[in-house]
């Protein structure tokens, strides 16, 4: 068996108030704020993750969704192996977001940047407000993985990483 190590640099991009910050406590220290603040700029956090016989580093750079940092998140995803496209899946708006995210990630990002489409808040699923058929259809169309995930419950956070650990190496 081959072991090792391996880090992984991703970035979070999405609107403000979708759960990037959550997603990212949740993920590094297994925590959740229902009173987080809103991010100014960008914020990095590291964490490793034990992957098959292999050590992975996640270096990962959340960015503020707040429209006056917009032009920042571009400094952090030029060098990404991954982004991660989140929205709020109570607001419609949130995900029609994402094709501008996706938009300028192609334009200005990585050629083979690995991208996973993130339906946050799957908690209030009940308030759902994009049909997942056609998220699941959005994220195939451009070739990203799909999930849902609850930063605060702690749904499919970790997985979301595997995947993308999965997928980069
Ligand atoms: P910006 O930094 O402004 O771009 O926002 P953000 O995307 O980082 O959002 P943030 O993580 O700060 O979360 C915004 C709000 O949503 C906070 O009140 C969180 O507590 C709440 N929130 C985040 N994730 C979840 C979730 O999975 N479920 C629920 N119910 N609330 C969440
Ligand atoms: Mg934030």
């Amino acid at each position: 068996m081959q072991s090792g190590q391996a880090q992984i640099k991703v970035v979070l991009l999405g609107d403000s108030g979708v759960g990037k910050s959550s997603l990212v406590l949740r993920f590094v220290a297994d925590n959740f704020k229902i009173d987080s603040d809103s991010t100014v700029g960008a914020s990095y956090m590291g964490k490793s993750l034990q992957f098959n016989d292999k050590t992975i580093k996640f270096n990962i750079w959340d960015t503020a969704g707040q429209e006056r940092y917009h032009s920042l998140a571009k400094m952090y995803y030029r060098d990404a192996q991954a982004a991660i496209i989140t929205y709020d899946i109570t607001k419609r708006e949130s995900f029609e977001g994402l094709k501008r995210y996706y938009r300028e990630l192609q334009e200005f990002g990585p050629k083979d940047i690995v991208i996973n489409i993130a339906g946050n808040k799957e908690d209030l699923v009940e308030t759902e407000a994009v049909p997942p058929e056609e998220a699941k259809e959005f994220a195939s169309s451009i070739g990203a993985i799909y999930r849902k995930t609850s930063a605060k419950t702690n749904y499919g956070v970790e997985q979301m990483f595997r995947d993308i650990a999965a997928k980069v190496l």
